[in-house]
């Protein structure tokens, strides 16, 4: 972490006015000695940790978007509320996508365990479309060069028919 940025963190136990930030606005700071910000969103007040659970982006550098903090890294997103134990259900189907020079994959859904994958096209051709399953379903779809088909497994999978 930058010098300039590590003595800007304020002991957030010693309190400040919530009039000095912006709705929308985070402040960074430290609560003991965990690195933490303060997100004000309306009337709220959010505490997050600091540092994202990928690879300890700083999410001081990301956006609030609504409800959530985005990792300025890679893009995670964070559910400012469920952070502190509000159990919002988050059922937005995943999507990622990575450019590795001139190939670009795209991942939609998500994947931890499968028991079967099948792959429709030509890997070698950078044409293709490999699916995750388990139990029968399609849980992840990553494709190259077929940026249609990706979108209709995202469709199909936010109706909840995969
Ligand atoms: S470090 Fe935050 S998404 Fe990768």
């Amino acid at each position: 972490m930058a010098e300039a940025e590590e003595a800007k963190k304020r002991d957030l136990r010693e309190g400040f006015s919530v009039r000095d930030l912006a709705d929308g606005a985070m402040v960074l700071g430290q609560i003991a000695d965990e690195d933490a910000i303060l997100v004000r969103r309306g009337d709220e007040v959010l505490a997050v940790g600091a540092n994202c659970t990928h690879y300890h982006g700083m999410l001081s550098h990301g956006l609030v978007v609504g409800d959530t903090l985005r990792c300025p890294l890679h893009h995670a997103c964070f559910s400012l509320r469920n952070i502190l134990g509000h159990r919002e259900r988050f059922d937005a189907v995943p999507f990622f996508w990575s450019q590795h020079y001139d190939v670009a994959i795209n991942y939609v859904g998500h994947a931890e365990r499968w028991d079967a994958i099948e792959i429709d096209g030509n890997l070698e051709a950078r044409d293709c479309a490999v699916s995750y399953k388990r139990g029968g379903r399609t849980l992840a779809v990553a494709t190259i060069s077929r940026d249609l088909q990706s979108l209709q497994t995202e469709a199909v999978m936010e109706a909840g028919k995969s």
